[in-house]
């Protein structure tokens, strides 16, 4: 489809005062993104000439947003109602003959469902084509008012039916196609007549009919896509659309999910066939997951990279991290940002990595920090090992080798060395380079002293001789009492 002819308006300035937030409605967040976002990349394979985005309430985030996605922006200031800002847009539109026009509020809208506007918007030869939607409970939209079953004569907004009216369930998605050369006089012809004292863009769909011009309204499919974000709980719904498609796909595609219902999944995660996801996973940002690995119970991946045959144990929470083939990690284990852990190796419960390498078949199975870590091939970490990384001003390096043995509970002073197939002895405070091969034992050396328990208690029982005597007295009534019985 050419659409050099075509330009695309997002209507994004408003505040959106039924949000109560600080933050402008456009720029709050659903199925992983902000709302504007969404609407954006919807535009994108229309191919039209530009995308232009009518900002206002926090202009500077949402440029921010828009710009890096190649959309225009142009500033409305004040608000004064989506007529307005479709005013406010004129003077970017350049030689555009049509306009696709959304809000900046109704983020599930796809790509197929504008080309499907846009061609029946051609095909009827029509001033404006709305995209409707029928729903069952229409209120908070705007009705589409039909003269025919083919025609519309006016858009009603929500606060202006007639009781006659508020029956009707066709509604306006604020999504339309206009003619940009019938829109603009139509336009001029609108009057703030409403609470706001704004001017409605959907006012201009009656100043168009009035006219005799051919105005439509194609209904959506899938009356979903159109669904608007006004309040909190119109974000949760939408929020659920997304996530639902998001978690469709990926079955489709041969991943299993089980209690899907209870997964998130951001758009840009991808996860390769036979992997596994259990209930209350979370998979975010840019996670890319391979095929036949295992994500367990309430784990949480943020921009995680994992080869195929990973298993990720319940409850680990991981951050920009690597984990190549058959890697193990968890129950409970948490990876900060920047850790590579290479094929086979494992992470066990309640251990916590933060820009380290574990080398290939190395393991770290217990309570454990590594922090600015690199541990060779096939190396064990015992229980409570931790690497004092950290002086109160700087971070230091700790180099470990292959097949290095460190005993539980071990302190490595950073920044320190343990050469290949050296022994660090269990309880050892290390602050020196260990050579390879080599034993490193820092600790302080025991004492057996024999008998010297048994002495103690001794000596501690004549202390207490005053609480047995009491003893003794307690039983002396219980005598008294079974002679009484005789
Ligand atoms: C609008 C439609 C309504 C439709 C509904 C669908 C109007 C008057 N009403 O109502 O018929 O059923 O969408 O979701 O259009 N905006 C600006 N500048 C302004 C005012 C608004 O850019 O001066 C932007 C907002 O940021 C928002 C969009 O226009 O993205 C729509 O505004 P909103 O206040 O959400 O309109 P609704 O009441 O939802
Ligand atoms: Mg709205």
């Amino acid at each position: 489809m050419s659409n050099n002819d075509l330009t695309n308006v997002i209507l994004a300035a408003g505040k959106g005062t039924r949000l109560k937030s600080s933050l402008a409605k456009v720029l709050h967040r659903a199925g992983g993104r902000t709302l504007v976002e969404h609407i954006v990349r919807a535009c994108e394979p229309l191919k039209g000439r530009e995308t232009v985005v009518v900002v206002g309430h926090q202009a500077e985030q949402v440029a921010a947003i828009v710009e890096p996605l190649e959309a225009v922006t142009v500033l409305q200031h004040p608000q004064n109602g989506t007529g307005h800002a479709m005013l406010v847009a004129k003077r970017s539109l350049g030689r555009a003959k049509l306009a696709v026009v959304l809000p900046g509020d109704a983020p599930l809208v796809r790509a197929e469902t504008l080309k499907a506007l846009i061609t029946a918007h051609r095909n009827g030869n029509a001033a404006a084509t709305i995209l409707s939607a029928v729903l069952a409970d229409p209120s908070g939209y705007g009705r589409v008012v039909r003269k025919s079953e083919t025609a519309v004569s006016a858009i009603v907004e929500e606060s202006q039916l007639t009781d006659e009216q508020r029956d009707i369930n066709e509604i306006n998605s604020a999504i339309y196609c206009f003619t940009l050369e019938k829109l603009w006089p139509a336009l001029a012809h609108v009057k703030p007549n409403n609470k706001h004292r704004e001017l409605y863009l959907t006012d201009a769909i009656a100043a168009l009919s009035a006219k005799g011009e051919t105005v439509l309204a194609q209904v959506a499919a899938d009356s979903r896509e159109v669904l608007g974000c006004n309040t909190r709980a119109d974000l949760a719904d939408v929020d659920r659309i997304f996530r639902e498609w998001k978690r469709n796909a990926l079955m489709d595609a041969g991943v299993t999910i089980q209690l899907p219902e209870t997964v998130l999944i951001d758009p840009d995660v991808t996860v390769g066939e036979d992997t596994i996801i259990e209930p209350t996973v979370q998979l975010l940002g840019k996670t890319k997951i391979g095929a036949r690995c295992t994500i367990r119970t309430g784990s949480v991946l943020t921009d995680a990279i994992l080869g195929d045959e990973v298993t990720v144990e319940a409850h680990c929470v991981v951050a920009e991290s690597r984990l190549d083939d058959g890697v193990i990690i968890g129950p409970f284990a948490r990876l900060r940002p920047n850790n590579h852990l290479k094929a086979g190796a494992r992470i066990g419960n309640f251990v916590e990595l933060k820009k380290s390498t574990i080398g290939e078949g190395a393991k770290a199975m217990h309570l454990s920090y590594l922090g600015d870590a690199k541990i060779g091939t096939k190396s064990n970490i015992g229980a409570g090992t931790i690497t004092c990384n950290y002086d109160g001003f700087n971070k230091y390096p700790t180099s470990i080798g292959n097949k290095v043995f460190i005993g539980s509970d071990t302190a490595l002073v950073a920044p320190v060395r343990v050469g290949d197939g050296a022994y660090i002895a269990a309880g050892s405070t290390i602050t020196e380079n260990v050579p390879a091969d080599g034993l490193g034992i820092a600790r302080g050396r025991q004492v057996n002293k024999p008998g010297w328990a048994a002495k103690k208690r001794r000596e501690l029982s004549t202390l207490e001789k005053p609480k047995s005597v009491s003893k003794r007295s307690k039983r002396k009534p219980r005598r008294a009492s079974k002679k009484r019985k005789r």
